[in-house]
């Protein structure tokens, strides 16, 4: 069995992009595999939370991944500051890891251009704490997006790094498990592009039917087609794209052929539309509900993940201390 390992920042709630792109993708990996999922919640930190936010952002995050299928009986779910041996390690991986090539991460690069006025060392070392994170269970394969992939290649680096210093095979060097053309893109309802956590163009899983509602009647469409078997233009195809990842194939072929004839009525399409995100999304809520109102079930939830992340983590760090030459007295 292969070790997987990802990370969930713990800001934003999940919206439908997130629930068909990586969560799914999540469940069927559980099944198949030996995986640590977990919350970020240092690497949170970079952004400087207040402390009341950064705690029921945690709490929010899991309770949502925990409503959609990660089972905790299965994979290892665990909050990232309840194992402290990867702070040990991350100090360790940074006297490897250089100023220089730190600098040059484009997602640093960003960082700086975007906020200026913090600047912090946490940022610069980001990708030391995400290979410690990922490296610490000794993982194979870790199941990020394209905008992580730099990260991954820099874990692979200080990986294999390590293992040249002190003339062993200890660590492997993780690939990025990308499902590709498996993933499915859920656009936003703004008319154009990807479907976001900030750009106000997303429907959550966390959303009322009559949030839903409201969201999908005021997306963005057109003025109709004027020619039969037009091609819809990208406000309308994102509304069938959404359209086929939530509604019956024989709904979806009802308004494109409806579109085809030029008979289409965007008003009926999006109700429909609506309806069936809520027969996704209905069920997701009430579970997030129920497990955020059962705080002797996070607990336990997030205890013996703890538990068992420390294991895993506890163990690397002893063989990596003796590896690096500390010795009992
Ligand atoms: N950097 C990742 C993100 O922004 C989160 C993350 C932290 C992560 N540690 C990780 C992902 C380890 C995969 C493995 O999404």
């Amino acid at each position: 069995m292969e070790t997987v390992v990802s990370g969930i920042r713990s800001t934003g709630n999940l919206h439908l992009g997130n629930y068909f792109g990586a969560v799914t993708n999540f469940l069927k990996m559980q099944r198949e595999n030996n995986c640590f999922f977990f919350i970020a919640d240092y690497h949170a930190l970079t952004t400087h939370p207040k402390p009341d936010d950064l705690h029921g952002n945690i709490r929010q995050v899991l309770a949502e991944y925990l409503a959609c299928g990660i089972d905790p009986d299965t994979a290892t779910v665990f909050i990232q500051s309840d194992v402290p041996e990867v702070t040990e390690l991350y100090l360790l991986l940074n006297m490897n890891a250089y100023v220089g090539e730190l600098q040059r991460t484009a997602s640093f690069k960003e960082k700086v251009r975007k906020q200026p006025d913090n600047v912090n060392a946490g940022l610069l070392t980001y990708p030391v704490l995400m290979a410690a994170d990922i490296i610490i269970h000794r993982a194979n394969k870790v199941p990020v997006g394209k905008d992580q992939e730099q990260h991954l290649e820099m874990t692979r680096r200080f990986a294999r790094r390590f293992n040249t210093m002190y003339g062993v095979e200890y660590f492997p060097e993780p690939d990025a498990y990308n499902f590709g053309k498996q993933l499915l893109k859920i656009p936003g309802l703004d008319g154009t592009g990807k479907m976001g956590k900030s750009e106000g163009n997303g429907v959550f899983l966390a959303d009322t039917p009559a949030e839903i509602r409201k969201k999908v009647m005021r997306a963005v469409s057109d003025e109709g087609p004027k020619t039969p078997n037009e091609k819809p233009s990208e406000p309308v195809q994102n509304l069938f794209t959404i359209m086929s990842a939530v509604s019956d194939p024989s709904t979806v072929k009802f308004f494109t052929d409806k579109h085809a004839a030029c008979e289409i009525r965007y008003g009926d399409m999006k109700k429909q539309l609506a309806e069936d995100i809520i027969k996704v999304t209905e069920p997701i809520r009430e579970r997030i509900n129920e497990i955020l109102a059962d705080k002797k079930y996070m607990a336990k939830v997030v205890a013996e993940g703890a538990e068992k992340a420390r294991a895993s983590a506890a163990k690397t760090v002893r063989e990596v201390r003796e590896i690096i030459g500390y010795k009992p007295f």
